[in-house]
């Protein structure tokens, strides 16, 4: 079977509890609410691409508890192909997120998501052969992306890896081999060790990974938009302005978005202003992936919200 998209990377649950203040080391402190939904990087860009609808795959591991068994079954509820979706021997990843006002800070604990080791992807070998991208972040280990890099490559397969969250000891060579780098600029300059404070200092970064052999990078830069890097081409894909409710997992949003027009036969311009586009509307709406509209929902989102997208969108 083929997949237009197969995700390798991770799932959590996301355990949201809205705060008044943190509390101090030692103390305790009430909060007025508290709930839980679907989340991890991973699974947010396998699940902004299904609803968007592209046929998706993911490789991943669920914990074996009850979290694990329920995402499991929202896997396959949200239309994702679960045939590499393993059960591990640890509990379900699970992320901590904790809301103030419009800020939040989040804890990862990994849980089954270690569980996903480079040689649990041999059992996948067909999945990633017979996909016309693969898409990795960096909230499994280092190892299991390097595996997966290789075996696209021997595949001829391109990649797009998403170094979110940043992670310092990442083999640049790894990068290199990559169709696609979306980094934000903060990511980009630690990775090049180079400045990042203006669009000139972030083209010059990206150009380092071109020059080293990334086909294309992608810098997301906020509300400025997404600035696209390539040997013979550099675009500034300006960002839509929208009153934001809640940035959580938007970054994720666009990652799966751009795979899903980008695999749909999008030129990647095209695809960067429509995926865009779509991280827009989720961040005006609250949580990770109970913001990710379909396809169908979409238009008459972007018309409320302004957003005039004049190319046809693929799949609407
Ligand atoms: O990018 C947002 C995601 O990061 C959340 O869904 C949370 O689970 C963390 O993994």
């Amino acid at each position: 079977m083929t997949h237009d998209i197969t995700v390798i990377g991770s799932n959590m649950m996301e355990l949201s509890t809205d705060i008044d203040r943190m509390p101090k080391l030692g103390e305790t402190v009430a909060a007025p609410d508290f709930h839980m939904a679907f989340g991890g990087k991973g699974a947010n860009q396998a699940y902004a691409a299904s609803q968007l609808g592209s046929n998706v795959a993911m490789i991943s591991k669920v914990g074996s508890d009850m979290l694990g068994r329920e995402y499991l079954k929202h896997f396959k509820e949200s239309g994702i192909d679960v045939a590499g979706v393993s059960v591990g021997k640890k509990s379900n990843g699970v992320a901590p997120c904790f809301i103030q006002g419009n800020m939040n800070s989040i804890i990862i604990v990994q849980g089954a998501n270690s569980e996903l080791t480079p040689d649990v992807l041999e059992d996948y070998r067909d999945i990633i052969k017979n996909s016309k991208l693969i898409v990795l972040q960096q909230e499994i280990s280092l190892e299991t992306d390097y595996r997966a890099i290789e075996m696209a490559h021997e595949y001829g397969v391109p990649v797009m890896l998403n170094p979110a969250p940043a992670n310092d000891h990442i083999d640049i060579q790894h990068v290199a081999m990559c169709e696609f780098y979306s980094p934000n600029e903060t990511e980009l300059g630690r990775l090049t060790k180079m400045p990042i404070d203006t669009i000139d200092q972030i083209k010059a970064a990206a150009h380092k990974l071109v020059d080293l052999g990334v086909k294309n990078v992608i810098v997301t830069i906020g509300s400025r938009g997404a600035l696209w890097v390539s040997k013979d081409h550099e675009e500034l894909i300006p960002s839509y302005k929208v009153d934001a409710v809640d940035s959580i997992g938007a970054g994720d949003s666009f990652v799966g978005a751009f795979s899903h027009y980008y695999t749909q036969g999008e030129d990647i311009s095209t695809a960067l202003k429509h995926a865009n586009a779509y991280a827009a509307v989720t961040v005006t709406r609250a949580g990770s992936q109970t913001s990710y509209p379909t396809a169908k929902e979409l238009p008459a989102l972007q018309r409320k919200l302004g957003i005039d997208v004049t190319d046809e969108l693929v799949g609407a």
